[in-house]
């Protein structure tokens, strides 16, 4: 489960750490998976199996509001025959809670199975106390998982609506989709693993690149298998993704597919006693901590590892000039007499794929990029603050180890360790 923490909620959670306040509503069920912070209104909403909540920031045990959407029976009944477990996959586990517009959320599920879209009506201010499911449901695949174990990640932004996820039934076909809104949906390439190897997506945020909106980019934080030739004996591999907001599709074979996507290792590493790194590679969780100046926020990624002999956490911070550096450097591709990832060293079309969108031809073998060291990718900034003690991430550890890193937020860049 991960949770996006905005500043002054971090500031009441922790301030109540010491005097918790727990919730027991859904007793056989911890499907709390979508989370959203409602600060205008005082509330945090959260989806759950068939249930939506609505609770008071300050006590979530005060006046708080539930909304029962389950799947209907009939969907019950086909995911019980397509073969899935009656109690613990066919019911509707929220996936997407996200503002629509002033009065209304948009909201999935994934539905027995069928994933499905509603809107939430929550009125324009608190005092109107009005939260009320909508009638009319809308299709929910590429939007919602199917299946509740896959996770999945998205962003509502001008009406339309980013979500990273599968989008059938059997969990083959993963994409990045951009649906709602006036124009025709578009995704990812199809069963293509160079674009999307069974990713696992953690979050998706927006974040501009200049003053002129038309430049605004989507970031994609996901953890997916590595590609082939890739990382010998590392099943997964973290990764930022990046997409031009403006990007309407390509011509031809590309049709209402990106023509923007581009994609990067995301390095959480430490030195280890014998010259060999240890990487944290387990994305769990992203937040990004806004600055003054919105095209610029540090994002703070948690990470576990994946291997079975050392156990540790980590968190890593990264910084946007670093980001940029690596979608504007060179493109991967394999060469090589063992075939490996390389920086291209070919011409590059202008203008430059992944810039802008419009007529230019995407990386068409694939969207990584690639760094001055050979398998690198985006770096930290800053020495990770890391744990061994414990395989999950430990809040309050961090804490503690904060206080190392204040020397390079506040401006002295260390590049660590690629
Ligand atoms: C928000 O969207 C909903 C659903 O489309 C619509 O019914 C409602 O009128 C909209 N509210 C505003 C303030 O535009």
């Amino acid at each position: 489960t991960h949770v996006g923490f905005v500043p002054s909620f971090f500031k009441l959670l922790s301030f109540n750490l010491f005097n918790l306040v727990t919730f027991n509503g859904l007793a056989n069920s911890s499907s709390y998976d979508a989370f959203l912070l409602d600060e205008e209104r005082g509330r945090l909403l959260v989806g759950a199996e068939d249930h939506i909540f609505s609770f008071d920031l300050v006590n979530i045990n005060r006046d708080h509001k539930q909304i029962a959407w389950p799947a209907t029976p009939s969907k019950r009944d086909e995911c019980k025959w397509a073969g899935k477990d009656l109690g613990k996959e066919c019911s509707n586990f929220i996936r997407v809670l996200q503002p629509f517009n002033q009065t209304h959320l948009y909201i999935c599920g994934t539905g027995a199975f069928h994933p499905i879209c509603s809107f939430l009506e929550m009125g324009k201010r608190a005092e109107e106390n009005i939260f009320r499911l909508a009638s009319h449901f809308e299709n929910g695949r590429g939007k919602s998982p199917y299946d509740p174990k896959m996770l999945s990640a998205s962003l509502l932004i001008d009406g339309e609506l980013y979500s990273g996820t599968s989008a059938d039934f059997m969990g083959r076909d993963f994409a990045i989709f951009r649906t709602l809104g006036d124009h025709h949906p578009i995704r990812t390439e199809q069963h293509d693993s160079r674009w999307l190897n069974d990713p696992r997506f953690i979050g998706v945020h927006l974040i501009p690149e200049s003053d002129n909106t038309e430049d605004d980019k989507i970031f994609l934080f996901f953890k997916e298998n590595a590609m082939d030739g890739e990382h010998t004996g590392k099943a997964t591999i973290a990764r930022i993704g990046q997409l031009c907001k403006n990007d309407m599709g390509g011509h031809r074979s590309l049709v209402n597919k990106w023509t923007t996507f581009l994609k990067a290792r995301l390095m959480c590493s430490v030195p280890g006693v014998n010259g060999i790194d240890t990487h944290f590679d387990e994305l769990q969780d992203v937040f990004l901590m806004s600055s003054k100046d919105p095209k610029n926020p540090v994002i703070y990624a948690v990470f576990t590892t994946s291997s079975n002999i050392f156990k540790g956490s980590a968190v890593c911070m990264y910084n946007m000039a670093d980001i940029r550096r690596v979608f504007l450097g060179s493109y991967a591709h394999r060469d090589g007499p063992n075939y490996q990832w390389v920086p291209f060293q070919g011409r590059v079309p202008y203008p430059r794929p992944a810039r802008h969108s419009g007529d230019s031809t995407p990386p068409r073998t694939s969207p990584m990029m690639s760094s001055p060291s050979p398998g690198a990718g985006v770096p930290s900034w800053c020495e990770p603050t890391w744990t061994t003690s414990s395989p999950s991430w430990s809040w309050t550890e961090w804490r503690q180890r904060t206080d190392s890193m204040t020397s390079c937020s506040s401006g002295q860049v260390r590049n660590f360790n690629v």
